[in-house]
């Protein structure tokens, strides 16, 4: 009876200390739960491969001819916090020369960005969700 007592304690232990150790890795490496919260602030959750489909969009087309994103490009006409004060349809219609855009703007930027306007949809809309994460003090990737 005395050695059946030994025996069951031993396992216990033996158990325990098991998952004790699993318990510790999981605190030592909580990568899930805070690297989650660490790569989307506030914002909206935007898909990270359109973000960069987008971004290239961007490269592609040459919009840094005259727009500049943390200070590369052409710094008159910075597009850093834009989606601040921009949604989706204004973005688009920004980028686009279309809605109110086509008549606020001048005829030669009217002239380039109409030339978007025959891209791809899938392209046009992955640069519209890369537009949306030039919020302030966002950088782009
Ligand atoms: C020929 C120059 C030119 C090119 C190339 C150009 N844009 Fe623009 N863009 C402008 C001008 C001019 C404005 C109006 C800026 C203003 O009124 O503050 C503007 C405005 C915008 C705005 C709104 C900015 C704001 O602050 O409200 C966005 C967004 C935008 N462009 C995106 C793009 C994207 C994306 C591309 C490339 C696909 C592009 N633009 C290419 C000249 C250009």
């Amino acid at each position: 009876m005395r050695e059946r007592w030994v025996w069951i304690v031993a396992v216990a232990s033996g158990v325990l200390v098991v998952l004790l150790a699993w318990t510790f890795a999981k605190l030592q490496n909580p990568t899930d739960a805070v690297g989650l919260e660490v790569a989307a602030p506030s914002l909206p959750k935007l898909d990270a491969a359109l973000v960069q489909a987008g971004h290239r969009v961007y490269q592609a087309q040459g919009c840094a001819l005259c727009h500049a994103v943390a200070g590369e490009g052409n710094p008159r006409l910075p597009l850093d916090g834009v989606a601040d004060r921009l949604d989706a349809q204004g973005l688009r219609n920004w980028a686009l020369a279309t809605g109110p855009a086509a008549t606020a703007l001048s005829a030669r930027a009217v002239r380039m960005k109409e030339s978007y306007q025959e891209l791809p949809e899938a392209d046009l809309q992955a640069l519209v969700v890369w537009l949306q994460t030039l919020r302030r003090g966002e950088s782009a990737r």
